[in-house]
Order: structure tokens, then sequence, then C-alpha cells
């Protein structure tokens, strides 16, 4: 949600924290701003809007500094202004949070009770407020104590007025990630923040205390005792996290999907056959499950929907995919023979997390697919099957759906054959098919020529479909979101068969329909669904297999894949729907990599 960086050290921490918070502002980008130490005090600067805007502001001050932190903000409590722009003070306390505090109404009427008004609407000032009502010179006493008193999600970096050149942060739920370097100590709540100045670090322990000084970090539980934290290391550097000379993070992240496939894949496959053993995860896994419940939010829960279809496909057993804000509310049916796997790019997703939490409550075996290391999903996940997408910046998910794809694939095969579903010849036919993906997925990038110009010619749409049946349908969900929440054009995915039981009354020829026909057992009825539309005037943009015969009469445009068997097209199918929604966006002017209302990684309920 929003992007929180601390840093103290030898070196301008001014700079660090605005090159952390640039780095950091796809997690929020309505205001921003940063507290720092001076000679002569505190001192702090925010600004509404991008980071660009409070860089340019700090640029008019010569301010030196070594200690300070930095917030950019996306917001839940009180609108979007400088007075609730973090950092916010009180007393002796200047604080930045990321998460929500629940119960900030009630802390607030008993702070009013004692004289202390907070200046924001925000729920983050009266965590300072409360933090400074316990403050008596020792800042982790303090912090223990309110703590004790808050309820919610939160990390937290905190600075003391008498304690210059020291920071301490705290977490609950939310993320932070910490290091120190030569040039001093860092912590901030992705590692795109602290990847210029190490490939290693740790994740702050959850209700854990960190103070970070320029020689040190030291972290303390919350009975004193000290603990070293357990090392992580990532395997891609600062380049991955820059845009590289394209345009847009989300063009940049759908050409890098190919090299991450390729990652995704390669290390799980042994002897031509689908092998987790470096994972960490045994068959026995597998074994004794007769049920699988698939858990996630948005882009990830689409992959999930593909997920059914080849688990269900291959070894027979149930599958059901659950939004994952809804899963804990429906009271679902769990026990022991259940698997329950979720599905994140981030591993933060409050929703998927609480999914998670209550699927190992009720006693299924948990496993997750997760992008970020050491993230509180992965943690928390009896197993867990990290994608090796690299860093995702553009909110638009792209490159972690593919190869979400990819590990729902090597799962569904793995797990066929040990249920006995699929022979060994069967997994490794499987297998050299998925392997191809990269190199098919690398072919499917040169179709954004031909897609370009369809975009162009969506720019004034106010409303589309998205159709297709079976792995195509789940497809159309993906390629809806993606549309909506970059284009702002108002689209919705429908299963091809259902479209006459109501819906077909809104096609209109002002109705685009983008139809998924890529899977050649209900080819006829996707033939049929895409007359019935036609026939009422939509214009409609078909994708098909490659061995497709298509009555030109039939669309106005067709963009067919590179041969490839069916159950394989969703990887090429998916660029098609990235490349319309990306030069849609585009074409209507649009900060494709940050569209409103929107953050990366949503780490409130
Ligand atoms: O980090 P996660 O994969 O858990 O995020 C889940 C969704 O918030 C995410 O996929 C979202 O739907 C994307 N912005 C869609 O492109």
């Amino acid at each position: 949600m929003c992007g929180i960086i601390g840093f103290t050290g030898n070196i301008n921490a001014k700079e660090v924290l605005l090159q952390g918070l640039k780095a950091l502002e796809y997690r929020g980008y309505d205001s921003a701003g940063i507290s720092f130490f001076t000679e002569t005090g505190l001192k702090t600067i925010k600004a509404v809007g991008k980071v660009a805007g409070l860089a340019e502001k700090a640029a008019m001050s010569d301010d030196c500094t070594k200690c300070g932190i930095g917030h950019t903000r996306w917001a839940t409590h009180g609108g979007v202004s400088e007075v609730n722009c973090h950092p916010h003070h009180f007393g002796k306390v200047t604080l930045i949070h990321n998460g929500i505090i629940e119960n900030y109404k009630e802390l607030q009427e008993e702070l009013a009770s004692e004289g202390k008004e907070p200046v924001s609407q925000t729920d983050s000032e009266i965590a300072a407020m409360v933090i400074d009502s316990y403050y008596k010179a020792d800042p982790v006493s303090a912090i223990k104590k309110a703590v004790k008193k808050l309820r919610g999600a939160y990390a937290f970096c905190i600075m003391f007025e008498d304690h210059p050149g020291s920071i301490y942060a705290i977490r609950n739920g939310s993320p932070l990630v910490a290091t120190n370097t030569g040039a001093g100590s860092i912590i901030a709540s992705d590692m795109v923040a602290l990847i210029k100045y190490s490939k290693d670090y740790f994740v702050l322990p959850e209700h854990h205390i960190a103070h970070l000084t320029e020689g040190s970090i030291n972290i303390t539980d919350l009975d004193h005792n000290e603990i070293e934290p357990d090392m992580l290391h990532v395997n891609w550097d600062m380049a991955a996290a820059r845009k590289g000379g394209y345009e847009y993070f989300m063009l940049k992240e759908i050409h890098e999907q190919p090299e991450a496939l390729r990652n995704t894949i390669s290390p799980r496959i042994k002897d031509g056959m689908p092998d987790f053993s470096e994972d960490g995860i045994d068959d026995s896994l597998f074994a004794d499950i007769n049920r699988i419940i698939i858990a996630a939010c948005g882009t990830a829960m689409h992959a999930g929907l593909i997920g059914k279809n080849m688990i269900e496909k291959l070894s027979r057993v149930p599958v059901s995919v659950d939004i994952a804000s809804e899963f804990r509310y429906q009271d679902p049916v769990i026990d022991e023979k259940t698997l329950v796997i979720t599905i994140s790019q981030s591993g933060e997703t409050a929703d998927t997390l609480a999914a998670l939490r209550l699927a190992k409550e009720r006693g299924a075996k948990t496993l997750s697919i997760v992008n970020v290391k050491g993230s509180s999903i992965a943690r928390e996940s009896d197993y867990v099957l990290y994608t090796h997408a690299g860093p995702e910046i553009a909110v638009a998910s792209t490159k972690a759906y593919t190869v979400q794809l990819a590990a729902m694939y090597l799962v569904s095969f793995r797990f066929a054959y040990i249920k006995e579903k699929i022979s060994g010849k069967k997994t490794k036919e499987l297998i050299k098919e998925l392997e191809k993906m990269p190199g098919f997925v690398e072919k499917m990038l040169s179709c954004d020529k031909a897609i370009e110009p369809i975009s162009n010619k969506l720019l004034k749409t106010e409303s589309l479909f998205f159709i297709g049946r079976g792995l195509d349908y789940a497809l159309s969900c993906e390629g809806s979101i993606k549309l909506k929440e970059i284009s702002y054009i108002h689209s919705e995915a429908y299963a091809a068969g259902e479209l006459k039981h109501g819906t077909i009354s809104l096609i209109t020829d002002n109705v685009p329909v983008i139809a998924l026909a890529t899977q050649e057992d209900v080819f006829a009825k996707m033939i049929s669904n895409i007359r019935e539309v036609r026939s009422r005037g939509a214009k409609v943009i078909m994708i098909a297999g490659a061995d497709a015969q298509v009555d030109a009469s039939l669309c106005d445009h067709l963009i067919t894949l590179p041969p490839v068997n069916d159950v394989f097209a969703p990887f090429g199918a998916a660029i098609v729907l990235q490349y319309i929604a990306y030069y849609t966006a585009v074409a209507r002017g649009l900060n494709v990599d940050q569209p409103r209302n929107l953050a990366k990684s949503v780490t409130v309920e």
C-alpha cells in the first residue's frame, strides 16, 4: 500500500530517502514526505502528488543530514493533503506508517480526554500520539507499551527527537526488510529500495523492534531478548528495478516474460520430470490430498482459475478457486486432506494472508506460489514454490501472472503423476511442451505491431466484453481486469455460453467483444457465440489457435497464435491481452504504471 524507508549512515540521507521513495512509488503515489535530523533539529518536507514534486521541494533546501525517514502514501484514512501526508509528528515522536490502525477512533477519544488532538485525519498520527504518550526518554519501552494498545496492521519507522541518528522500527502484518552496509543501515517496505546498497537483507520478524544506527541494526523481541535475523539473498540487481529504456515498467515486464518463465520452469525439471525437491516439497504432500482450494486476489486468482482447470483435467481431484477476501467469511469446509494453495506476487496481500492463516487453523496443508522471497505468505505457508519473475513494479501484473501459470502447470503435472492419473511418459511429454513456453512467449512478443492499431480503435470505447470457454474463460477474466485497471474502460469477462442468459442485451454496435477461441474442443461453440454477438452489431476482435478456420465475416480483427498444444495456449493469449490493455491505456494518454486509485500490493483488508 504505502512505501516506507528509513536510513541512518555516513552518506547524504536525503538522497537515499528520495531515491528509495522513487523506487517504492509504485506502492502508493498520492503524496510523499520525508523527515530528517539536521544540526538544528528535525525537519520535515511534504508534497501532494508524486515523489518528483517532493524531490523538487527538497532541492530548495540545502540541509545536511545523515539520518531520516520517508513515506509515499496510498490514502486510507483521510483525504489526499499535505496534513495527512506522512511523516506525522507528535511531541517527541516522528513516524511513518504502512497499514491500518483499526481501533484508532477509540484511541483518539482516549487521547482527547487528556486534551490531545491530532491535526490530521489519519490513523497514523494517532499511533504517533500513543507512542509519545508512553515516551519517557526510552524509545523501546514506549514502542512496546504502545503496540499493546494498537489493533490492526502496521509497519512503523520511528524517530525520537532526542535520539538523533537512531531509527526504530516494528511491524505487524505489513512488510519491512532491512540491511546494514558500509554506508549505514537502511530499512524499507520492499527490496527495490535496498538493492542499490545490498543484495543481502533480512525480513524484520513481526513484533520485534529494530534499532538502526550507522554501524548496526539491533533486533530485540518484546521481552528484550536480542535475536539474529535470517539473512536472505536476491538474485536480481538494480537494472531489474529500473525501466531500462522502456517507456513504462509494464512494457518492460511484458518483455521480461521469456526469462521469467525460464527461471521459474528450468530449476524444477530433473530428468524430464517436474521436481520440487530443491523447493523442499516432498511428494508426500500430494499423496494424501483429496481436495484442493486455491485462494488469491485479482490477477493471482485468475492464475488460480487456470490452475483449477489443469489440475482437474489431469488429476480428477476437485479444485475450487476462492477470492481470498471472501474466503474466511464463507466458513470454508477444510480438513487435513485439503491442500490450500495461495497465490500472490507480493506475498503480502492481506486477504490472501488471512485466507492462508484460516486454512492452517483448520488443519489444511498449505502451499503458496509467491514471487517475493521472505514475504509473509511465503514464511507462513507449510510449503512455498517461488516464482522467479524478479521485481514487478507496474501495478498491472504481467510477468508475475505467466510465471504463476507456469508454477500451476508444474504442480498439476506432478500432482497427476503422483496420483497415478498420468504416466511418466505423458508427464515428460507435458514437461517438454512447458519447456517451450519461454520461446513461445518470445515469439508472441512481436504481435505488438498487430495489436497497437487495434488498441487505437478501442480508444473511445466505453464498455466491452471478453468472452471465452474453459481455459479461455479464465483468460477472459485476466484480460478484463488488465484493461479496466489501466485504461479505465469498463469491461466484463463472460463465459461465452452464458451471454444469452441476460447479458447479451448489453451488446450493441458500440460494445466491442474480444473473443478468445484458442481451444479446439469448444471452437465450434465459440463460433456460434461470436455469431450471436456479431448479429447484434458487435465489433469482434478474435484470438484463435494457429489452425483455426475463421470465416472473414466473423470478426473485424483476427489474431492467431503460433502453433501450440491447446492447453498451453494461455501463455500466448495472455501476451495478446496484456498488449491490448497496455496500448489502449497508452492511446488514452494514461499513466500505465500508476493507475488511479490503485496500489501494487494491498496490505489492508
Ligand atoms: O501481490 P498479489 O499477487 O497478492 O496481488 C493480488 C492483486 O492485488 C493483483 O494481482 C492485482 O489484481 C493486479 N494489480 C492486477 O494486475
